[in-house]
């Protein structure tokens, strides 16, 4: 259900028919404040101006023309030419009523489906995930979620950094220490700790330092011996990772990985390519591709290098590769990529080098969703307090003991088992929410206390949201799912609410469109905050409420409950059902 759309197609005919011409669309917007309506249309006033006649009396034209009946119950005129409206209740409820039992919220699968490559997570695997791998993965997940329930085709693709001048370094510690150790998952239980020990070696001991130097040369020469180490670190870093995702609820699996390695092949025939169409050209022994479309105030063009001159590859080329696979083989029509903004300028580079190359096909839309960085609260980025990086997984487990404790301050009747469930469901929700709901490309300032609350736009007040209303059922010894639908909007409260929980579809396509999950997370905010509203104004379980009230309310929550649990579950947040 897009009410914007139906209205703005609305508006548009009428505006045909007053003669204003087609290339001026309707403009409909939610209006900011009740007065002037529900939603309202701007479309007028630039038409007004192009044509060189009165804003006012042109919206008059268009209102005489205008044919709302049944959706709206008042149209009118305000300030120099705006037409607010107001929508009917008797249309919203009879909407509401129509999709009461839709599991989708009344929210239709697109009409063009699209193949979207979406690039997130990717972490480097020499080394355990850090809080800088947070927002790609949830972020990414979040955007992957909507766009997998709007019905396109999503393709994840786990770009892991798995190859490189390190792995020497690593697989010839990684050899002796299986000497003492004999079993890998023991010697790398602790990988941050091998990473720094196989680095200060490496430093250290020129011995080591030759050794890795040579294992790098082995390892992308194909050696037996080499290749089988490097697997084994592998592996167990994919492991480790495969936890995180999995207590972070992220839908990341071991097929979505297509790490960088899996480029190794192609990256020879990349360079060739642009060499034969002369975009890349001998620089000092090494290629590079020189972009005037992204030259610095001088006028001195961008330089990429794209092979170094002992013939090593670079992170471009890999991404080059990536991006021919993604378009020739996946065949994506989107391609997104969810990378820290300080890689902007490297996404643009291999952006523009990948189209002037013909790598990708014309049509595809690359998108690269930057994302700003979490801070501490001195305002710098988020650190331990002796100044290392931040554990993912610890900072995770932190959160849930933290929620628990919290919990344990409130009186429920839950087990100890419930409990440590939804001290786990709060402490994670908690952690995404605080990261999710802030504009994508704001840095923001990592505070347990407000993330943890249970006041204001918090996973913790959505969560308890939605128990607040399966407890309504409960006292009301009503099964939720048996309710039937005969929702009569009353109050301004409930008419508030109604439009609300019918602007889901409007909402996502924004989140997906521009790859903005906070979108969603202040919508579901909204919704809370008018279902406490409407809560307060209109009694559900008083003794004086009448039945046909009664159901119609209850109807209203049942509603309100499906659309915070449909959209908590799009930000990959858990639910449940008593708190
Ligand atoms: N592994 C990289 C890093 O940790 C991120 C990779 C992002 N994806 C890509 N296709 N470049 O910085």
């Amino acid at each position: 259900m897009k009410i914007k759309q139906i209205l703005a197609e609305k508006v548009q005919a009428a505006m045909l028919e007053a003669g204003i011409p087609a290339d001026f669309t309707a403009q409909v917007a939610y209006s900011k404040q009740a007065k002037f309506g529900d939603y309202q249309a701007n479309g007028v006033l630039p038409a007004a101006k192009q044509l060189k006649t009165n804003p006012r009396a042109l919206a008059e034209q268009v209102l005489a023309k205008l044919d709302l009946t049944e959706i709206a119950e008042k149209v009118e005129i305000a300030g120099p030419g705006f037409i607010n409206i107001f929508l009917s209740s008797e249309w919203l409820a009879d909407q509401l009523n129509t999709h009461f039992d839709d599991d989708r919220c009344a929210v239709a699968p697109v009409k063009q489906k699209q193949t979207c490559v979406v690039d997130y997570s990717s972490p480097n695997l020499a080394k355990e995930m850090h809080v800088g791998h947070l927002r790609s993965t949830i972020i990414g997940d979040a955007v992957v979620r909507a766009l997998e329930f709007q019905g396109h085709k999503v393709i994840r693709q786990n770009h892991m950094g798995d190859w490189g001048t390190q792995f020497g370094m690593l697989i010839a510690h990684l050899e002796d220490t299986l000497k003492q150790d004999s079993v890998a998952e023991v010697a790398l239980a602790d990988l941050e700790g091998f990473y720094r020990d196989a680095k200060k070696r490496f430093d250290d001991e020129a011995d080591f330092a030759d050794k890795a130097r040579e294992y790098v040369v082995k390892l992308q020469s194909g050696d037996a011996r080499c290749k089988a180490l490097w697997q084994e670190f592998i592996e167990i870093s994919v492991r480790h990772s495969e936890e995180v995702y999995k207590k972070l609820n992220v839908t990341l699996t071991r097929e979505d990985i297509r790490p960088e390695s899996a480029y190794n092949e192609d990256l020879q025939n990349i360079i060739d390519e642009l060499v034969k169409k002369g975009l890349a050209v001998e620089d000092q022994g090494a290629k590079v591709v020189f972009l005037e479309e992204l030259a610095d105030k001088e006028g001195k063009p961008s330089p990429v290098i794209v092979q170094k001159s002992g013939g090593g590859f670079l992170y471009a080329t890999t991404d080059l590769a990536a991006l021919k696979y993604r378009s020739k083989t996946l065949k994506a029509d989107r391609n997104l990529y969810f990378i820290d903004a300080r890689q902007s300028l490297h996404m643009n580079q291999v952006f523009t080098i990948a189209k002037k190359s013909g790598l990708v096909d014309k049509s595809i839309s690359l998108e690269h969703h930057p994302f700003g960085t979490m801070m501490g609260e001195d305002g710098k980025p988020f650190k331990t307090r002796t100044g290392g990086t931040v554990k993912l997984a610890e900072l995770l487990d932190e959160s849930v003991s933290r929620a628990a404790a919290l919990l344990a301050e409130r009186e429920t009747d839950l087990t100890d088992e419930e409990r440590q469930e939804v001290a786990r469901k709060v402490g994670i929700g908690a952690v995404k929410f605080a990261d999710l709901s802030k504009h994508r490309t704001s840095d923001y300032i990592f505070n347990w206390q407000n993330m943890l609350s249970f006041e204001g736009a918090t996973a913790p007040y959505l969560q308890y949201a939605y128990t607040r209303i399966q407890s309504i059922f409960r006292k009301a010894g009503i099964d939720i799912a048996q309710l039937d639908g005969q929702i009569q909007l009353q109050a301004p409260q409930e008419k508030a609410l109604a439009i609300k929980l019918l602007q889901l579809e409007d909402t996502l396509e924004v989140v997906t469109a521009e790859a903005l999950p906070h979108l969603l997370c202040s919508y579901l905010y909204e919704v809370s905050s008018l279902y406490m509203s409407f809560y307060e104004a209109c009694p559900i379980l008083k003794e004086d409420t009448l039945e046909a009230d009664k159901h119609s309310r209850l109807a209203l929550s049942r509603w309100t409950a499906k659309v915070l649990d449909l959209g908590l579950s799009l930000l990959g947040i858990e639910r449940m059902e008593k708190m």
